[in-house]
């Protein structure tokens, strides 16, 4: 499926936007290994978290659809999984496959793991190393560093200490999760801060988990009990719309119920950075702080972002990338290098598909340099025909530089924004008019 995406002025109005998609996937996992009845609302019911249930289903977890984004999950306890009568498959999503392996190190079985063409090519030595100093074994292609994977788990696990050379939430959530079925402490210590939301739930469920600077430790002994767990909006889904909104001549855009943890609001800080003025009223949250956004037009500048702010803000450079090219002057973008190994080589993307509507952004191995709007107060984007590369964030940041184009834009292959945002073109639709995105076979 293609997009027709046209020029739009005017993109205004409240909207909300779906579950957020790294938490859907810790209760589906963290349901299916508590004692007892998990219930969660506003769950993603988006093909990723979807893969998380049917994982955890095929590991002996009931999962019962109770209304739109509400389930049930009949926990198996830590002891109670069991093995799966066929591969499992983890479709597009690296979260699931990553957290999962954490999880079947530990199991007393065997499972064997694949994913789609763009999942085959990420790595998973990142996981497969520390979890196998703590016994498990593994093959898989490369050494086990590709999907298809097969995992013999052990018990007890050896705990250990991970000095992770990456900043990644999914390797840290794995070896946390591994930890539960080691012989004693497990830690895991991260160069900078990289999202919290699996030391947040571990503990809401009852987990004995310590954090000390960037250093987070798990102390298996304890069980885990199943609670009712509400989850907010996807403020990576929100992003789309706040750029939209900040850099539409006529923009005035607020997002409802947005999770606003610390450790995922890099965005918002990136935005301010460049002159956006966002909004924020906080709302009572559960477990994880909530807020509406409201974005208004704005006279955007460059920016600079590296450091800290870059796992804080991952997934959402593809989109503030796209205000980079409504900014004046330039934006460069560094120690950002995770970008080649997301679900496309988000830097090389950006580079060909922003190429092709007028922006010469420069890649660099670590990121990029974007020069800002043409001084001559033409569009920031010319209208063009560009690829997704099958990247649900990039087909999203494609369709938001279309509305901001001098003419229509064709953005092919959108069919993988399913994966964590269905109703995307619809809140387009109603934030931008029901011309403004058309979807074409
Ligand atoms: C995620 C962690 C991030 C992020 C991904 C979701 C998670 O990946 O890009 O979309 O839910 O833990 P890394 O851990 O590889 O940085």
């Amino acid at each position: 499926m293609n997009a027709v995406v046209r020029p739009s002025r005017r993109i205004a109005g409240t909207a909300s936007v779906p579950g957020d998609k790294s938490v859907s996937h810790r209760v589906a996992l963290l349901g299916a290994l508590a004692d007892g009845l998990t219930e969660v609302q506003g769950f993603l019911e988006g093909e990723d978290c979807l893969g998380t249930l049917k994982a955890v289903q095929a590991l002996g977890a009931e999962v019962a659809r109770k209304g739109p984004g509400h389930y049930v999950i009949q926990g198996a306890g830590l002891e109670g999984l069991s093995e799966p009568g066929d591969v499992v498959d983890c479709g597009n999503s690296g979260t699931t496959v990553r957290l999962l392996v954490g999880v079947l190190a530990g199991q007393p079985f065997a499972t064997v793991l694949t994913g789609d063409e763009s999942l085959r090519r990420r790595p998973m030595d990142r996981v497969v190393e520390p979890l196998g100093r703590m016994g498990a074994r593994f093959v898989g292609r490369r050494g086990g560093a590709r999907l298809p994977l097969a995992i013999a788990g052990a018990r007890p696990l050896h705990p250990i200490r991970h000095v992770s050379p990456v900043a990644s939430a999914q390797v840290k959530s794995a070896v946390l999760l591994a930890g539960l079925f080691a012989s004693g402490p497990t830690s895991v210590v991260e160069p900078a801060r990289s999202r919290d939301h699996t030391e947040r739930m571990l503990t809401a469920f009852g987990g004995d988990l310590q954090v000390d600077g960037q250093t987070v430790t798990i102390v298996p002994g304890r069980r885990l009990t199943g609670r009712l767990c509400r989850v907010p909006g996807d403020i990576s889904s929100a992003a789309f719309f706040l750029v939209a909104g900040a850099a539409a001549p006529d923009g005035d855009v607020t997002i409802r119920g947005v999770g606003v943890n610390p450790t995922r609001t890099g965005a918002l800080d990136i935005l301010e950075s460049m002159g956006a003025r966002v909004g924020v009223s906080t709302r009572e949250g559960d477990g994880e702080p909530m807020a509406d956004l409201r974005v208004g037009p704005s006279r955007l500048h460059g920016t600079e972002v590296g450091g800290p702010v870059v796992p804080r803000a991952i997934d959402e450079i593809p989109i503030l990338a796209v205000a980079a090219a409504c900014a004046e002057g330039p934006t460069v973008v560094r120690d950002a290098s995770e970008l080649r190994v997301k679900e496309s080589d988000r830097i090389r993307a950006l580079a060909s598909e922003l190429g092709k509507m007028g922006v010469a952004v420069e890649e660099r191995p670590d990121g990029f340099r974007i020069p800002g709007r043409p001084s001559s107060g033409a569009a920031p984007f010319r209208g063009a025909c560009v690829s997704s590369w099958g990247d649900h964030r990039l087909a999203m940041a494609l369709v938001v530089a279309g509305l901001l184009a001098d003419g229509p834009t064709m953005v092919e292959g959108i069919d993988c924004i399913a994966t964590s945002y269905p109703d995307f073109v619809p809140t387009c639709r109603a934030l931008c008019g029901d011309d403004a995105v058309e979807v074409v076979g």
